[in-house]
């Protein structure tokens, strides 16, 4: 059981600044007295907590993963894809402004503010998971200290604070919403790879449960990032334009990866067509591919699909943009066995290489990847699946371990298929891909030139370019 005593929690309510009170946060700030726990320290919530600690406050992390918090401790970064945060880290570490834990009630009652950075997955049915939000929200419901303050930052659906959370931060009976605590939501919007970057950049959304802590919020994300804040009328609001963003982009790409079928046939180069596109004022340029992966666009889609199952609203838009792109690994295995046939040699014990496994260029993160998909699919017909990824060296990733050096394989290779359109790989010299052994190249993202292809022995097959 994690119920401190009253006593104890009575002491500490005194000793706490109340976060109800706009001048008391604003004082808490200008002396750096305000204490933060950031409750999952992932891929968002460690740079979230680095960058509130690096603003002067006192930071702790809080999180179930034990390794994670013993690596963390002992001066490990975990995050060495997200570039400047590793020199922040030991800065913060160093001046014993942050820390990590997974004593969540200790870390709870000596903090003011209260962050939630927790996963919300989906399961395999695609329906949304919030097991973590509610867990901690039921902890909270036991350990938080009256007069704190609550921010999710997690993407939930509109809704999910106003008719969930509160009541379970409120079950314990000890805690009344607008009485003695508060919440409100800041929905993460950074891209992996660029965390750093979005956090000090991107504007970010606002909602409170009421204008008061709007306007609380509003003031300290601004005191630590310094980014413009946009204040919505409440946490749905709020929530509802993070989905917004996402799903729009989820179905642009589905947009397009369909364009991309039909213009293979008629001989028209997707590339080209959008490169042109970009230019008309109003459109957003949005590329084709191997699928949609990561772990915000897909899950943000069926997010936004269950709020429409909940009030009995129909989103077929959302619904056949994640058919298309759930189909798009589909299209890849078509182009490899359209060059396989060309080539007059068989799928089946063929060797072919999956160039890339992270799920959009550049970044170290395989979660919901296209390419776990695609090569389960090349497996099932029977080929032996290699990997090169530059994120993912002497590990093994999907039972399989993943290649130190792409160009010395080549030559025992059948086909190479680009799942993945790192930068490093648009280095890569042609001649370098005339070594495959049975010269068959794929290129799902657009990383060829086509162009380069034409003199060379390569069965070159691109994903919306058609026939080289
Ligand atoms: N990664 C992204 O690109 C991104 C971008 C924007 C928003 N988001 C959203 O941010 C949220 C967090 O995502 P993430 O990518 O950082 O996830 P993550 O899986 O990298 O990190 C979540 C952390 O929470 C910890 N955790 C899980 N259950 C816990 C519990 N009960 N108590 C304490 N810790 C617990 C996990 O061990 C993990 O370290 C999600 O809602 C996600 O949709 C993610």
């Amino acid at each position: 059981m994690i119920i401190g005593s009253k006593y104890i929690r009575d002491i500490m309510s005194n000793l706490k600044i109340n976060m109800n009170n706009f001048e008391e946060v604003k004082k808490s700030l200008n002396s750096k007295s305000l204490r933060v726990c950031v409750i999952g320290i992932g891929r968002i919530g460690l740079p979230t907590a680095l960058s509130f600690a690096k603003s002067g406050l006192q930071t702790i992390g809080v999180d179930i993963n034990e390794k994670l918090v013993e690596d963390i401790n002992s001066k490990k970064f975990p995050l060495k894809d997200e570039p400047g945060y590793e020199d922040i880290f030991y800065d913060v570490l160093e001046k014993k402004l942050f820390s990590a834990t997974t004593n969540i009630q200790n870390a709870v009652s000596n903090s003011d503010l209260i962050l939630l950075s927790l996963p919300t997955p989906m399961d395999e049915n695609n329906i949304p998971n919030y097991y973590a939000l509610t867990t901690v929200g039921s902890q909270l419901s036991e350990i938080l200290i009256p007069n704190s303050l609550v921010i999710v930052e997690s993407t939930i659906e509109p809704g999910f604070i106003e008719n969930e959370m509160i009541s379970i931060i409120s079950k314990s009976g000890r805690l009344k919403i607008e009485e003695n605590f508060s919440i409100g939501v800041c929905p993460e919007n950074a891209n992996p790879g660029e965390i750093l970057h979005d956090f000090t950049n991107l504007p970010r959304l606002v909602g409170g449960i009421n204008q008061n802590i709007t306007n609380i919020i509003t003031m300290i994300y601004k005191y630590v990032f310094s980014v413009n804040l946009i204040e919505m009328k409440n946490c749905k609001t709020a929530n509802a334009v993070k989905l917004t963003t996402n799903v729009f982009r989820d179905i642009n790409i589905a947009f397009v990866s369909e364009l991309a079928l039909m213009f293979e046939k008629l001989g028209i180069d997707t590339m080209q067509v959008l490169e042109a596109a970009k230019a008309k004022y109003n459109f957003q340029v949005h590329y084709p591919g191997a699928g949609v992966g990561g772990p915000c666009l897909p899950i943000n889609s069926y997010q936004l699909l269950n709020t429409a199952r909940r009030t009995g609203t129909k989103l077929s838009i959302v619904e056949s943009g994640r058919r298309i792109n759930e189909a798009m690994p589909d299209h890849v295995i078509k182009l490899t066995l359209d060059a396989f046939k060309e080539s007059q040699i068989p799928i089946e014990k063929s060797k072919i290489l999956i160039m890339g496994i992270s799920y959009k260029p550049n970044v170290k993160d395989i979660q919901l990847s296209p390419a776990k998909d695609v090569i389960k699919k090349f497996q099932n017909l029977g080929s032996i699946v290699h990997i090169y990824d530059p994120f993912f060296k002497s590990t093994k990733i999907f039972g399989i371990n993943v290649e130190d050096n792409f160009e010395n394989i080549l030559p025992k290779m059948d086909a190479v298929v680009i799942v993945t359109g790192h930068d490093e790989f648009k280095q890569i010299e042609i001649s370098s891909f005339t070594k495959i052994k049975s010269k068959i190249l794929i290129d799902t993202r657009g990383v060829i030139d086509p162009n380069k292809i034409r003199n060379t022995n390569l069965i070159f097959r691109g994903l919306g370019r058609g026939k080289n």
